[in-house]
C-alpha cells in the first residue's frame, strides 16, 4: 500500500535529491541499502583474501609493496562500506555476525583460488574492472553516504585495474610459460568475473526496486555487455583469446555477443559450495575470533575516558 510519505520519498528519489542518514525513508529502501552496502563491504573484505595469498611470493620486491598497498585499500574500502550501513543502524558487529553465519553474501568471485602469479594480474584486470564499471554509475546512488564513498572507492579501483593490466602485460609479452599462464588466469577468470554482476536480468529479484529507488543505476544485463565491450579489446590488445568461441562483435547492436556464464555454478557458488567458500568463511571467522581481545581492550579503554570525564 503506497502512502503519501511514499509518494512524496519517490518524487525526492526522481528529482535526483540525496536521501540522508536522518531522513524518512520507507523500510525497505532500509532494509535494500544495508543488505547490498553490507554486501558490498563484506566483498572488500573478504576479497583481500585471494590476494593476500600472493603477497609473500610476489616476484620483486615492487610488485609486493604494489600489492601489498592494493590489499589495504580493499581493507579501507571495506571499512568505509561499514561506516556507510552503520548510517542506516545495524553496527558492523551485526553485519560480521550475519557474514560469518551465513545470513548476508559476499561477491561470488571470491570463492575462486587464485592459483598462479598470473591470477593477481587476471583479478586487477577483470574483478576490479568489473567493480569499476559497477561502481561508476554507483556514484550517483540516491543514498549520500553511499555515494560518496563510492566517489574515493573508484578511484583506487581504477589504479587497481591498472596495476592488474600492467601484470598481465608483462606476463602476455614473456616467455612462453608467463605467456601460458596469463592464458590460464584468463580462462578461469573470465566466466566468474561475468557472474560478479549477478544473475541475468529476468532472474535478479531486487533489480526492479532497487532502480526505481536508485540504489541501483542500472540493470544486472546492461553492466555485463559494457564489461564485455570494453574487456574484449584489452583481450586483443594482450595477445590473449577469451576462452568463450561464440563471442563475436555484432555489426548491428554495436556491441559483442557473447556465451552467459553458468547460472548453475553461480547458484552453487552462492549457496556456499564454491571452490573456496568453507576456507574463506573460516579465515574471516579465525581474524573475527582472534580480534576478539582488541575490541574488548578498545572498549574497556574507551568506557575508562568516559567515567574519567565524567569524573
Ligand atoms: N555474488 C554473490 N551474490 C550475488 C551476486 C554475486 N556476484 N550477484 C547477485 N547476488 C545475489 C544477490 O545478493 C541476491 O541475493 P540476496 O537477495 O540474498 O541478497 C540474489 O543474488 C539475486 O540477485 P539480484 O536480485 O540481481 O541482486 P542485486 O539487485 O543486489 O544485484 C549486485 C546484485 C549487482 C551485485 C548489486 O548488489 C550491487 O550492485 N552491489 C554493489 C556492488 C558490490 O557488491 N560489489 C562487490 C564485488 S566488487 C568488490 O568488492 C571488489
Amino acid at each position: 500500500e503506497e502512502t503519501e510519505q511514499d509518494r512524496a520519498f519517490q518524487e525526492r528519489i526522481d528529482r535526483k535529491e540525496k536521501i540522508e542518514p536522518k531522513d524518512w525513508m520507507p523500510e525497505g529502501y532500509r532494509k535494500t541499502l544495508i543488505r547490498q552496502i553490507g554486501q558490498h563491504a563484506h566483498s572488500e573484505i573478504v576479497g583481500q583474501l585471494p590476494e593476500g595469498n600472493w603477497i609473500t611470493r610476489a616476484p620483486t620486491l615492487e610488485r609486493k609493496a604494489i600489492l601489498l598497498a592494493k590489499v589495504q585499500d580493499e581493507a579501507g574500502h571495506g571499512l568505509y562500506l561499514y561506516c556507510a550501513a552503520e548510517t542506516l543502524g545495524i553496527s558492523r558487529d551485526e553485519m560480521t555476525e550475519m557474514l560469518l553465519d551465513g545470513r548476508m553474501k559476499y561477491s561470488s568471485i571470491f570463492n575462486y583460488p587464485t592459483l598462479t602469479w598470473a591470477d593477481m594480474g587476471a583479478v586487477g584486470w577483470l574483478v576490479d574492472g568489473a567493480a569499476i564499471m559497477n561502481q561508476v554509475p554507483l556514484q550517483r546512488t540516491s543514498y549520500g553516504p553511499y555515494a560518496r564513498a563510492m566517489v574515493r572507492i573508484c578511484k583506487e579501483e581504477s589504479f587497481h585495474q591498472r596495476q592488474g593490466f600492467d601484470i598481465m602485460m608483462k606476463m602476455a609479452q614473456g616467455t612462453t610459460a608467463q605467456k601460458k599462464m596469463a592464458q590460464d588466469a584468463l580462462d578461469r577468470f573470465w566466466f566468474p568475473s561475468l557472474m560478479m554482476f549477478g544473475p541475468s536480468d529476468k532472474d535478479s529479484v531486487h533489480s526492479a526496486q532497487s532502480m526505481a529507488w536508485k540504489i541501483k543505476m542500472n540493470t544486472n544485463d546492461e553492466l555485463r555487455q559494457k564489461f564485455v565491450d570494453q574487456t574484449v579489446p584489452q583481450a586483443e590488445y594482450l595477445g590473449l583469446t577469451v576462452p568463450d568461441p561464440d563471442l563475436r562483435w555484432n555489426e548491428e547492436t554495436g556491441h559483442y555477443d557473447f556465451t552467459e556464464p553458468d547460472w548453475s555454478e553461480f547458484m552453487d557458488v552462492i549457496k556456499g559450495n564454491g571452490p573456496c567458500n568453507a576456507d574463506r568463511i573460516e579465515a574471516r571467522k579465525k581474524a573475527w575470533d582472534d580480534g576478539a581481545w582488541v575490541r574488548e581492550g578498545l572498549m574497556a579503554h574507551a568506557e575508562k575516558r568516559r567515567a574519567a570525564r565524567v569524573a
